[in-house]
Parts: C-alpha cells; sequence; structure tokens
C-alpha cells in the first residue's frame, strides 16, 4: 500500500471545512506528466483503471487526486462520500473516506475489508474501485463515479416505480449479486441507498444503469458456513438475522433483495414500525402484504424472496428463470429457453394461484382499503403511501 499523507491534522482540517485536499505536490505531478508519451485524457483514463490490461505499478496514485470543495455526495455513520477529480485526465471520482477513530472496536474490521472486497469484483453493475490508501486516522477509497444519485432518492421523488421500470433496475442489481455469490462474496447491507442510478445513452436511446455500492459489510461465504454477526439495516433484515441464528448469507441478500424490490413498487417499506420491537415481531411474523394492482408474477416473486422460511426461500437461479423475469432481462445474463425441472414447478405453482386468490391473501382490512382507494383514484395504489 502506498504512503499515505502525512499531516493528518491538515487532512481532518480539509475534510471538515470543505477545503480541497490534495496530496503530494502539484509541481512532482507535472514533471511526471512531461515526462510520459503523449496520451489523449481518455485513453490515459481507461490504460490506468482497466486493471487486465495495466501492469499494477501504472494504475493510480494517491497523490494524483483532489477532493473537491464542500463537494459532499452521501454520509453514512462512519464515513463521508466526496466528488473528487483525477487530475492527469480530471475525470470525476468518488471518494469514500472512513474516519477509523469514529468505528467502534468491534466493527474496524468491517472498515478495512470494503478495499480488499471490491479488489476481487468487476461487473457492470458493480461500483469500479480505482486506488485505496489509508494514514493512521482516515481509510480513502477511490472509487467510479456515478452521477445521478442513488435509487433511495430516485424513489422518493417518483414516489413509486412502475413494474417495467422495477424490472430493468432489478435484473441489473440481481445480476450483480449473482456474479458476488459466484465469487464467494455476499454483501449483507443490501438497499435502495446502496444501488446508484443513472440514465446512459445506448444509441438513440436512454437506458437506466444501476450499481450497486458499499461492501463495507460484505462476507466472504464458504460451503456450509454460517455467519454469526449481524450488520445491515433492520428495515431489509431477513427473519434468520432478527432471530440472531447463524445464517446463510446468500441467503439474507436474496431477503434484502425482495425487500428492495417491494420498496422500489410500493414507496413503503414491507414492514415498519416506529418501535424497533413491534417492527422485529412484524419481520418475524407478520404476513406479506402486496399492492392488489400488481401483477401476480411480481406478487409470486415479492413473496418467494421474502419466505420467512429460510428453506424454502427462493435461489438466484430460480429467480433469474421466474416468470416476472421472461420478457426484460438485461444485463451478462443470457435468459436460457429451456426450462429447469425447479422453474418448471414454479411456473405450475404461479398458474395455480390466481390474482384472485392472491387478493384474498391479503388481509381483509387492507383488501377493503385497497378497494376504496383504488376506485377513488384509479392512478394510485393504495399501498404506494411513501414512508422512508
Ligand atoms: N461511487 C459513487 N458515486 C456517487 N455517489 C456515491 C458513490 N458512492 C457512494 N455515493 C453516495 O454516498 C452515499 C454513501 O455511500 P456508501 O458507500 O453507501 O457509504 P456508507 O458505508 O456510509 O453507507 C451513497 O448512498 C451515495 O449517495
Ligand atoms: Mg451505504
Amino acid at each position: 500500500m502506498s504512503q499515505g499523507p502525512s499531516d493528518v491534522t491538515n487532512t481532518v482540517a480539509s475534510l471538515e471545512s470543505h477545503t480541497p485536499l490534495r496530496y503530494g505536490q502539484p509541481q512532482q505531478h507535472a514533471q511526471e506528466q512531461s515526462q510520459q508519451a503523449p496520451l489523449t485524457k481518455e485513453s490515459k483514463w481507461l490504460e490506468i483503471y482497466s486493471p487486465s490490461r495495466t501492469p499494477a505499478t501504472k494504475r493510480f496514485n494517491t497523490t494524483d487526486f483532489l477532493l473537491d470543495e464542500g463537494q459532499v455526495l452521501g454520509e453514512g455513520s462512519f464515513a463521508k462520500v466526496m466528488l473528487g477529480t483525477h487530475l492527469p485526465t480530471g475525470k470525476k471520482v468518488a471518494v469514500k473516506v472512513i474516519d477509523k477513530q469514529s468505528i467502534p472496536e468491534n466493527m474496524r474490521s468491517y472498515a478495512c475489508c470494503e478495499p480488499a472486497v471490491l479488489s476481487q469484483l468487476k461487473h457492470p453493475n458493480i461500483v469500479k474501485l480505482l486506488h485505496h490508501d489509508e494514514d493512521s486516522r482516515y481509510i480513502y477509497i477511490f472509487l467510479q463515479f456515478m452521477e445521478g444519485g442513488d435509487l433511495h432518492s430516485y424513489v422518493e421523488q417518483r414516489k413509486w416505480l412502475e413494474e417495467k421500470d422495477c424490472k430493468k433496475i432489478f435484473s441489473q442489481i440481481l445480476d450483480a449479486v449473482c456474479y458476488c455469490h459466484q465469487k464467494n462474496v455476499c454483501h449483507r447491507d443490501l438497499k435502495l441507498e446502496n444501488i446508484l442510478v443513472a440514465n446512459t445513452q445506448v444509441g438513440n436511446k436512454k437506458e437506466v444503469r444501476a450499481i450497486l455500492i458499499d461492501f463495507g459489510f460484505a462476507g466472504l461465504m464458504s460451503p456450509n458456513h454460517k455467519f454469526e454477526d449481524y450488520p445491515g439495516s433492520v428495515c431489509y433484515a431477513a427473519p434468520e438475522l432478527i432471530s440472531g441464528i447463524p445464517y446463510d448469507g446468500s441467503k439474507v441478500d436474496i431477503y434484502a433483495l425482495g425487500v428492495t424490490l417491494y420498496t422500489m413498487l410500493h414507496g413503503c417499506y414491507p414492514y415498519y414500525h416506529e418501535n424497533k420491537n413491534k417492527m422485529y415481531n412484524m419481520i418475524l411474523k407478520k404476513e406479506l402484504e402486496v399492492d392488489a394492482a400488481l401483477t401476480h408474477e411480481c406478487a409470486d416473486l415479492l413473496a418467494r424472496m421474502m419466505h420467512k422460511n429460510v428453506d424454502r426461500r427462493i435461489t438466484i437461479q430460480q429467480i433469474k428463470e421466474h416468470p416476472w423475469m421472461k420478457d426484460c432481462y438485461s444485463g451478462s445474463f443470457v435468459f436460457s429457453p429451456v426450462i429447469s425441472p425447479a422453474a418448471q414447478k414454479l411456473k405450475q405453482t404461479a398458474m395455480r394461484l390466481s390474482p384472485a386468490k392472491l387478493k384474498e391473501s391479503l388481509s381483509p382490512a387492507r383488501a377493503k382499503a385497497n378497494a376504496q382507494q383504488r376506485d377513488a383514484n384509479a392512478n394510485v395504489s393504495p399501498a404506494r403511501k411513501l414512508r422512508f
């Protein structure tokens, strides 16, 4: 690891007052520049950030980055994410600055694992790690900057998203999570705030692009291994996490993906109460209620992803083969036309459950409220009250 900034006090002051933080001497950098072969800014960027093409020695230097004044992209309990610039190319970057001193002793190990995990992951829907560094007080994680903001704000602005829009975003995140699981990494903090979205130009069309961030709670999985630490956000926590029993990391990711999809569709969490204990109870015992306006396939997928019985919860492969995912699958996964026995079974179950049956499964009070609301305003679905 390269040496971090020598003046830690200066760094702290820079972060707090949002004055630009520059590592090293600018003159040095200018000298290095003049000795290099002429490259366009774009090709230089591509050369340094493509790990498969570039020897480790030619990758990023901490001294090449500058934090932009006052540009905070987001803030968590222990980290501040700031906008920065890669000076040789002028490219914008996101710099996650983690204050080691503010992390409680029992959580220190999480802070160090994020760059280590990210360095193993290369996927179009996972944020790219460019570089990392640390000094005695801070860890600096230099990341690909994603313009557009997080999915939480995106949903908040729009109140809720239509199924077809959710599908575009969800399929990309599913791809990313599937890839992580193949690499034996579980995320353990999947939620709207940890998904960034941006509109990108694809040919003549604008397409929404989603990327997964924040691998601060990621865990390394191995066969038959069960985790016994309980990170993440309560609203997205699977029942086995609430119960505090040893758990399978991939299964809690699937449950959290279910909550993510639910929240995109409804604009509110599936189980929410200001009183934490009541909320725990809801997660453990309360039957899932979905908006009656959802298609049967969508409601079916939500119920399977958020199954309280971990052994009966759907697998990632089954999600990919689920009827709701059929017509819009983006990303690197190519949908297989051969229906596996598992998918066939799912299809049969789905056909047995008519949409009317599914509506019956909603609590009578909810079903009545839904019907009244629908009559009152045909365009507004009842469960879609924003409640973040
Ligand atoms: N690469 C990025 N590009 C743009 N914004 C980002 C980026 N990474 C993080 N953010 C913003 O900062 C917020 C916090 O980042 P995150 O990595 O989730 O930190 P924390 O561990 O504190 O939750 C995100 O919700 C997002 O709004
Ligand atoms: Mg986060």
